[in-house]
């Protein structure tokens, strides 16, 4: 049986102070919990699993259905769950090709995934962004060796539920590898420092207010915070990691064509000013996959579009510019949701 909610005033307020927020799918990596575990709900602390219980698949996707992306741990079964995290990331990464590469990869791309969660609380973390970067760069090279199970990841990864905030990245970049693979115009040094640039183009959310993020009807002033990320992204990674200026200001710029598809949304035929930036083809591409993520998933305040109703809108935003690699961005799509 669990025990009561928490709903005296103090008790509540206590409780409050003591619990610390984790996603839910981080919940895979606990052992047995040394307290229960909370969800927040209408205002009040409410346990769903009692002390002593181990998180089964079974009751984290319980939790999932329930719509609950977050839930409430006191601090020594988080650092627990950290701890485990860290170490399974390190001790796959250094055997990444050895064994079940389906397995394997699935498993790398989750736990990376959620890593990412924890740097979102701790964007300052040398030792956190380092873990992430190596294990991401070594997941790129694992990636193109692996081509024939790219699709199987994405879509693995896509029925995890995960919010979209540790989701968008990875499912973005995946496809992005995927699609200058096929292409062959880039070599695979070049491919790998496009995915890190991707992957790694929304830490800047981690100095943005938790609360902003699943809001239903953003105001301007929390649009332009939301807007500002890409440029805290850049403004974090400067120095700590190593990718040239070239690859920050991708991520810097990686927003670019929001204000393209804003125009098209609104049906403004605003024409765009000579004096407008003409980006290059790595990012307009970096640009183009999370803007077809973002669009292809649900979101707090809308559903998500058909993978054909989001192409006809990129086609907008792209094939002025690069109408060659437009056809091939269809092509290869078509051939990516088949698998
Ligand atoms: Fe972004």
């Amino acid at each position: 049986m669990l025990k009561t909610i928490i709903n005296s005033y103090i008790g509540h307020h206590r409780l409050g102070l003591k619990l610390k927020p984790v996603l839910v799918g981080e919940l895979y990596l606990s052992g047995k919990l040394k307290h229960p575990v909370y969800v927040f709900k209408n205002g009040v602390f409410t346990p769903v699993m009692n002390e002593g219980t181990v998180p089964t698949k079974e009751l984290i996707n319980v939790l999932l259905k329930n719509s609950h992306r977050e839930v409430f741990l006191y601090p020594d079964d988080v650092l627990e769950i950290k701890k485990s995290l860290e170490t399974a990331l390190v001790k796959l990464t250094r055997s990444l090709s050895v064994g079940d590469p389906l397995e394997n990869g699935t498993k790398d791309i989750k736990l990376l995934s959620l890593n990412m969660g924890g740097l979102y609380k701790n964007p300052h973390n040398d030792e956190l962004l380092m873990l992430q970067f190596q294990s991401s760069q070594n997941l790129s090279k694992f990636l193109l060796e692996n081509k024939k199970f790219q699709s199987h990841y994405f879509h693995n990864l896509q029925r995890e539920n995960f919010h979209f905030i540790v989701a968008q990245p990875m499912l973005s970049s995946l496809l992005l590898l995927s699609f200058l693979q096929s292409i062959h115009l880039f070599h695979d040094k070049e491919i790998e420092n496009l995915f890190l640039s991707s992957y790694l183009k929304d830490i800047g959310m981690a100095l943005i207010p938790e609360d902003k993020y699943d809001v239903k009807s953003p105001t301007e002033r929390d649009q332009n915070l939301l807007a500002s990320h890409a440029d805290f992204s850049s403004d974090l990674l400067d120095g700590r990691v190593p990718l040239s200026k070239n690859y920050l200001t991708i991520i810097k710029n990686h927003h670019f064509l929001n204000d393209k598809l804003k125009e098209l949304v609104s049906k403004e035929k605003k024409k765009i000013k000579e004096s407008d930036t003409i980006y290059g083809i790595e990012s307009t591409l970096v640009s183009v996959f999370d803007v077809l993520v973002a669009m292809t998933n649900d979101r707090p305040y809308r559903k998500g579009m058909t993978l054909f109703q989001s192409l006809e809108l990129i086609k907008h935003m792209m094939s002025d510019d690069y109408p060659q690699e437009f056809k091939a961005l269809v092509i290869f799509l078509k051939q990516f949701y088949k698998n």
